[in-house]
């Protein structure tokens, strides 16, 4: 094995940031393929909490090389500040490396996903208004700056004109918000840098020279299989591809050097933001779920909307993932339960689906069928083993493994990265 992947199997914050910690340290790369700074995840480590956005996890480790690849959207400023922020609590960024391809995120971004939101209303798509989708979206149109442009004044500034030709007009007669010039983003941007220099690299043939010499490469995903923008409940969803797809075309990687692809899920299930959520739970036991698992958003702070566990969501994501084995998160947190409900079909107009329907108003108005089984009611946060844990939870994690069709070889029971049960994983 040297090339893995892990995903989000769901809407995101599934817990990645925590596994890939955990497996980590047996890498040699860590790699992010899409997104930008609409993640975030808190890692545990060595007594520290560090909040990331950005940066692979991979950073904590002094023997892994933590890769932003050519998928990802840069905001240089947050990218700079949460640099100067792990320096700041003993954590060196000196082996990070940037795509040169990556793009950038630029105010007008930043502002136009806030207008666009309010424009919408009633209607939002509850971005995190950190520019994700205006950014891709010029990247899209071809518009779009990248990293490798603050290295040469002239076309940047020529970059930068052309770019703000569109903008201050959007900014100004669309949403009335205030303009740019070309000198004030020059010289703020190009600072920025300046100090990114060091980082820059081509990172497709720093990867696959890597995988040639057999080391091992963790591709690490943002977000989820349903916030993806082709596969995901379009249109709330994301604006890049969080499925392992995105991990070739994100890194300049090819399908065939990867062996595995592992899939992050909840227990239960929660999505922040607008949109399909058919296992919703609003009421008293939503508000346990979201009490007992601290539900707000690492990023912008939001109470996350819970529910139960969907299996045609997981099964969706063994499909468009090409899973082949699934890590469950926060089981600990399903302590609070008698009983634990899993959705295990929809119904829909007297159509059943057991996966995602194809059409966007079916999944709207899908209504869950469940399977209840008893909970286990007792702290399992202790646990280690499989066979530590109480017979209802590992019939529990039995059961969404026959639904998934693929074995759950990674169990969280708390935060800390002490608290993972590995059943197959080959440590190095
Ligand atoms: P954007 O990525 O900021 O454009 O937001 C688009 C949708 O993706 C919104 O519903 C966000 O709440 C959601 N989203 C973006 N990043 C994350 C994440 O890291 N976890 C969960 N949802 C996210």
């Amino acid at each position: 094995m040297a090339g893995f992947i892990i995903c989000g199997a769901q809407w995101g914050d599934e817990g990645k940031g925590k596994i890939t910690d955990v497996l980590c340290e047996d890498f040699d790369y860590v790699a992010r393929f899409q997104g930008g700074n609409n993640a975030g995840h808190t890692v545990v480590h060595g007594g520290r909490t560090l909040k990331l956005h950005l940066i692979p996890s991979g950073i904590m480790y002094p023997d892994i090389v933590p890769v932003i690849g050519n998928g990802v959207v840069i905001d240089p400023r947050v990218l700079l500040e949460e640099m100067d922020a792990l320096e700041q609590q003993g954590v060196s960024c000196e082996r990070l490396v940037i795509s040169t391809n990556t793009h950038l995120i630029m105010p007008w971004h930043r502002d136009l996903d806030g207008a666009n939101e309010h424009r919408l209303g009633a209607n939002e798509i509850g971005t995190t208004r950190r520019g994700i989708g205006p950014a891709y979206q010029d990247k899209a149109s071809r518009l779009g700056l990248r990293m490798q442009d603050l290295f040469d004044r002239s076309i940047f500034r020529e970059k930068v004109a052309t770019a703000l030709e569109e903008k201050n007009d959007l900014l100004a007669k669309v949403y009335g918000l205030p303009t740019y010039t070309v000198d004030e983003i020059a010289e703020e941007y190009l600072a920025y840098g300046q100090r990114l220099k060091p980082h820059v690299a081509e990172i497709s043939p720093l990867l696959n020279e890597a995988l040639d010499q057999g080391k091992w490469v963790l591709f690490e995903g943002a977000q989820g299989t349903l916030l993806d923008i082709d596969h995901g409940t379009y249109p709330f969803v994301t604006r890049s591809n969080p499925t392992a797809g995105g991990a070739c075309v994100g890194t300049g990687v090819g399908p065939t050097r990867i062996d595995r692809v592992l899939g992050i899920a909840k227990a239960y299930l929660t999505r922040v933001g607008s949109g399909p959520f058919p296992t919703e739970l609003a009421g008293e036991m939503g508000a346990r779920l979201i009490e007992a698992g601290h539900e707000y958003g690492t990023t912008t702070g939001r109470q996350r909307r819970a529910g139960w566990y969907d299996a045609p969501v997981v099964k969706y994501a063994v499909q468009v993932n090409g899973l082949t084995d699934l890590a469950i998160t926060k089981l600990d947190v399903l302590s609070c339960a008698e009983t634990i409900k899993v959705c295990v079909a929809y119904e829909h107009l007297g159509v059943r689906y057991t996966t995602v329907p194809g059409h966007q108003s079916a999944f709207h108005h899908a209504q869950p069928i469940y399977e209840e089984l008893p909970g286990w009611k007792t702290d399992i946060s202790g646990c280690r083993t499989f066979g530590e844990l109480p017979q209802a939870a590992r019939d529990y994690i039995g059961y969404l493994e026959e639904l998934a069709g693929v074995p759950v070889s990674i169990i969280a029971v708390g935060p800390d990265r002490e608290q993972t049960i590995l059943r197959d994983w080959p440590r190095r």
